[in-house]
């Protein structure tokens, strides 16, 4: 799976241009990406500059001699590129399996266009095998875990090895849901949009522009259309 996510991850660095603004995701497919990214940055001299999602990447990025700001030192985002946990026929995704999802989908949204980069295996005909993240807030959790429990969400706390809270970048609590399959995922992300305590889930509807899928011996690059 480290191949697949490395050639996703070079493919898609050749996407960037000189002089744009760039929104880098996180996580492993992410990490390949910015190396690739570094390297041609050197090799070309580009001026680019990053937007990270997450510390890791922000500090990946700047070791490697990517500029970076935050979101609002910029005032536009040409691109982002990030990965994703599942992607469905229709092009809608699942995201925050690092509990990054905030922060991914503030980027995302100012973004004029967004990558994926996935190994194949992340492909899929309908979303829910992978647990959909929920990022809460901590006070009052435990109401809203029962509330998602009686509506039949099946929610898991994300917990560490010593049995304690993961914690977000904003310092809040993940919850994971389940699901198994989502049959209609507008119907469930405009639920849980209105569901106080919820700072953010994880389905990324309507957002991707073209996924870039990494295979052991190629990639493709699939422009996302929407039936
Ligand atoms: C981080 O919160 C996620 O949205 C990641 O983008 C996603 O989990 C993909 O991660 P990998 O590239 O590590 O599989």
């Amino acid at each position: 799976m480290a191949q697949e996510k490395k050639n996703a991850g070079k493919r898609a660095a050749e996407f960037v241009e000189d002089q744009m603004t760039v929104g880098l995701g996180t996580g492993s497919t992410v990490f390949y990406l910015v190396e690739a990214l570094a390297k041609r940055v050197k090799n070309e001299t580009l001026n680019i500059t990053a937007v990270a999602t997450s510390s890791r990447t922000a500090e990946l990025a700047q070791k490697l001699g990517i500029t970076v700001k935050s979101l609002d030192e910029v005032d536009h985002l040409d691109l982002t590129i990030d990965g994703a946990d599942e992607i469905d026929a229709n092009f809608q995704g699942i995201k925050g399996g690092g509990g990054a999802q905030t922060l991914e989908k503030i980027v995302a949204c100012a973004s004029s266009k967004n990558i994926w980069i996935v190994d194949e295996f992340k492909m899929v005909y309908k979303l829910g095998n992978f647990g959909l993240p929920l990022e809460v807030i901590p006070f009052g959790s435990k109401e809203l875990f029962a509330r998602l429990k009686r509506e039949g969400l099946k929610p898991a706390w994300r917990l560490d090895e010593n049995k304690e809270h993961v914690l977000t970048h904003n310092h809040n609590y993940l919850i994971d849901l389940r699901l198994g399959l989502i049959e209609h995922p507008h119907l469930l992300a405009n639920w849980l949009d209105h569901q106080v305590g919820i700072v953010e889930h994880g389905l990324f509807l309507d957002v991707v522009d073209t996924v870039v899928v990494g295979k052991s011996e190629k990639t493709e690059v699939i422009p996302a259309i929407r039936r």
